[in-house]
């Protein structure tokens, strides 16, 4: 079981409820105070040192979707909820969150949600099915669809501040990270109309419109900043911005036609001091320009070893990663040759500043007792 401590801040008696922080307090820090990631329970943690490149006693490691469908209490507290839902419930989002971080002992939690959460939270019907993924019912093409996506508000999503509140104040000394969508995913669901493997629609939308896709993906950086402020304020102690899909692009279409809008979340994030992550898939000819974008930490999949994204992102950052999940469905002994290459090629980016991740999510059909043991094979096999 998880230790239930109620005091997030070291300044607050037990149970006290910490300071909730805005930009303009943090980044106008002429009182000599410190910003909020230097106050919270959880800044000495492996996870956010390594997030800082400080020395860490082990190398941390968390799962990407380790809370989830490979989790028998997972789907037995779900049953008969369906996804978008049970992502407003705050009870349920604090206990799917926590489920992995009790049972697997990882470094961080990552905030149960969905990308497509603040697209519903401003009334985009959108729908997440069960193996296929989300869904929206009326996809944006033109000029017109475009002004239903509105800014989003933090009265909009109400459940997201109470449920990250719930998790700080459960989760003591272990990070929560926080997480978005990044404007090229949340547009290539939002134009096609749901999963695609070409991009066809969006990649038209981008080279034949680009006036009208700068402003789409220029909103939608908006809606995700305001998505990642409403956690950080709530007291997430990192963020990650989900580019999942992004590598279907060539670096130049990137440098023009998205990082802009991807620059924006970063920047519109930067002053409250939290680890900002940045990932996404098949995305080793981008790892450079998504680090300039404005991460702190480059996530990378499992197509380019750690030693090489290390030169490819330069110096200055962290870097995420990346064994291949399909790894974890071998024996034991072969699992722990390739996480033991994984540990192997991060000593290129320096004594610290390696977090231990998976290439990508972690798979349904995954066995969790293998994730178990991954993460004590890492924490022993890096122990300083
Ligand atoms: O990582 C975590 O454990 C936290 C929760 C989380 C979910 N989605 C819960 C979820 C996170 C971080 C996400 C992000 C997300 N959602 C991404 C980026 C990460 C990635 O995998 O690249 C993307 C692309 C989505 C969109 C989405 N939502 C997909 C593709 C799916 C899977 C559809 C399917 O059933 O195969 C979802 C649904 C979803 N999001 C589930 C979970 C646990 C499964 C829903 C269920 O249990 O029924």
């Amino acid at each position: 079981m998880l230790e239930l401590r109620t005091n997030r801040g070291r300044e607050g008696g037990p149970g006290a409820r910490a300071k909730i922080w805005t930009v303009s307090e943090t980044t106008a820090d002429t009182t000599g105070q410190q910003p909020p990631a230097r106050r919270g329970a959880a800044y000495d943690s492996a996870f956010l040192r390594a997030c800082r490149r400080e020395p860490v006693p082990h190398t941390p490691v968390w799962f990407m979707r380790q809370a989830g469908r490979s989790l028998p209490e997972y789907l037995k507290v779900r049953e008969g909820i369906p996804m978008l839902e049970s992502c407003m419930r705050p009870e349920l989002v604090k206990e799917i969150t926590l489920q992995p971080v009790r049972r697997h002992k990882v470094d961080a939690a990552i905030f149960f949600s969905d990308i497509v959460v603040p697209l519903k939270a401003i009334g985009i019907d959108v729908d997440i099915k069960p193996g296929i993924g989300p869904v929206i019912a009326d996809p944006i093409r033109t000029a017109e669809d475009l002004k239903r996506l509105r800014n989003l508000e933090p009265d909009d999503v109400p459940y997201i501040t109470e449920a990250v509140g719930l998790l700080v104040d459960e989760l003591g000394s272990t990070p929560l990270i926080g997480f978005a969508g990044a404007p090229y995913t949340l547009a290539s669901y939002l134009v096609e109309g749901g999963p695609s493997k070409n991009h066809e629609n969006t990649k038209a939308m981008m080279y034949g419109q680009p006036e009208l896709w700068a402003e789409l993906v220029d909103r939608l950086a908006d809606i995700t900043s305001a998505f990642l402020k409403v956690q950080i304020e709530a007291g997430a102690s990192a963020v990650q911005l989900f580019d999942s899909w992004v590598g279907a692009l060539a670096p130049d279409d990137y440098r023009r036609s998205v990082m802009p809008a991807s620059t924006k979340v970063f920047d519109a994030v930067a002053g409250y001091g939290v680890p900002r992550i940045h990932f996404g898939v098949g995305t080793g000819e981008l790892l450079g320009l998504m680090g300039q974008a404005g991460a702190d930490v480059v996530g990378v999949d499992w197509r380019v070893p750690l030693n090489v994204a290390a030169e490819r992102v330069g110096p200055g950052k962290a870097l995420q990663g990346n064994l291949d999940p399909a790894v974890l469905f071998a024996p034991t002994h072969a699992v722990e040759t390739k996480a033991r290459e994984v540990l192997h090629a991060a000593q290129a980016i320096g004594s610290s500043g390696h977090i231990f991740n998976l290439g990508h999510g972690v798979l349904p059909s995954m066995d969790p007792d293998a994730l178990s043991r991954l993460v004590a094979f890492v924490h022993e096999a890096s122990a300083r």
